[in-house]
């Protein structure tokens, strides 16, 4: 009998390292959850806003007029890839927070169109969404050996597969690899904590290899605060639901109506805050951490820092971890600016 014939050619199946046991996120969230809560003011940190709603929002987010980020980024990347493609002379690209890797496209078409571009490694802590993409990007670019990574890029950066473990015993020594971290994510960490992702960043390279860096720039405060407060309220929606991780995740009962979304920008940190606050006294129970939590009327929760930078600030931070500034592209009104550096010593 002839086999039943396919609607779609076979999944490219990509190889996946996973560095997260299935353990992790839990503990992880336990323990952010109550460090962040115990203290004065409360906190949450912002990655835990990104489960499959969460990940639908910020997409939603991102399309919205208010939210210039993802647009400027895209227009420099249209603009540039071929420069950048050329200035970073890479076989290989592994991307932080790889997502739905939509805007690697862009680089991955320059950088094939240029030549020597062998491998791409994805790296992201959803195996769903990496699994996705990976087996998509795998499909798209069949000459490409695509090597995706699972894993947590505050602690798994020392693990990056930047070589190809099967190349023959022998064989010359590889074009330099780029790093790639977009999206504004850099702004998540706050200043005091980013000299040592950077050094993380450059640990993980070597000598000659680069860091493609997104980074959204300071700029007037209205336009700020509004791509952090929409009109639509989905951002509003998108900070509330980190409250809906809680409750499905540690059986917490926190009532999204007793809460209200802020995004203010803090001109002396130049960075954009997202609080969530108490619309009223309450107490919240957070049973898997055996937890009860009070809040007063008014009282306000951080849940997201968003750094905003300076270029000159982007590459003194970069310098101060071994790596230095090669080009700087930003779009026609200095929104948002691309950096690439390379690790020289
Ligand atoms: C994904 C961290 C870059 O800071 O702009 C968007 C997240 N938060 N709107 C950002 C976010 C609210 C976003 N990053």
């Amino acid at each position: 009998m002839m086999p039943p014939e396919r609607a779609a050619p076979p999944a490219a199946d990509p190889a996946i390292d996973n560095w997260l046991d299935a353990g992790w996120s839990d503990r992880e969230l336990r323990a952010d959850v109550s460090v962040g809560l115990s203290s004065s003011p409360k906190e949450l940190p912002p990655k835990w806003f990104y489960d499959d709603r969460g990940s639908e929002l910020f997409d939603e987010i991102t399309r919205l007029d208010e939210y210039y980020p993802t647009r400027r980024e895209r227009e420099i990347l249209e603009r540039e890839a071929d420069a950048i493609a050329a200035a970073a002379g890479a076989d290989c690209i592994a991307e932080l927070g790889s997502g739905t890797s939509t805007k690697t496209r862009i680089l991955l078409d320059a950088f094939a169109a240029a030549g020597q571009f062998r491998r791409y490694v994805p790296f992201d802590n959803s195996e769903a969404t990496l699994r996705n993409a990976a087996g998509e990007v795998a499909a798209a670019y069949p000459d490409l050996a695509v090597q995706g990574v699972v894993g947590d890029f505050e602690h798994h950066l020392g693990h990056l597969p930047l070589d190809d473990a099967d190349a023959p015993f022998g064989a010359p020594p590889r074009a330099p690899a780029m790093l790639v971290l977009l999206g504004g994510t850099i702004g998540n960490f706050s200043p005091a904590r980013r000299p040592a992702f950077l050094d993380a960043v450059a640990g993980a390279m070597r000598t000659g290899d680069t860091f493609l860096l997104g980074t959204d720039l300071v700029k007037d405060v209205d336009r700020l605060v509004a791509a952090y407060d929409d009109a639509a309220g989905v951002t509003a929606r998108f900070n509330l639901n980190v409250l809906s991780v809680l409750n499905r995740r540690l059986g917490a009962d926190f009532d999204l109506d007793a809460f209200a979304h802020e995004a203010v920008f803090d001109a002396d940190n130049e960075w954009i805050e997202m609080r969530l606050r108490s619309l009223r006294t309450q107490t919240v129970h957070i049973p898997a951490l055996e937890m009860t939590v009070d809040f007063a009327a008014g009282e306000r929760m951080r849940t997201e820092i968003s750094a905003k930078f300076r270029p000159e600030r982007v590459r003194s931070e970069l310098g101060a971890a071994g790596l230095v500034v090669q080009r700087m592209w930003t779009d026609a009104d200095g929104d948002y600016a691309l950096t690439l550096a390379r690790r020289v010593l």
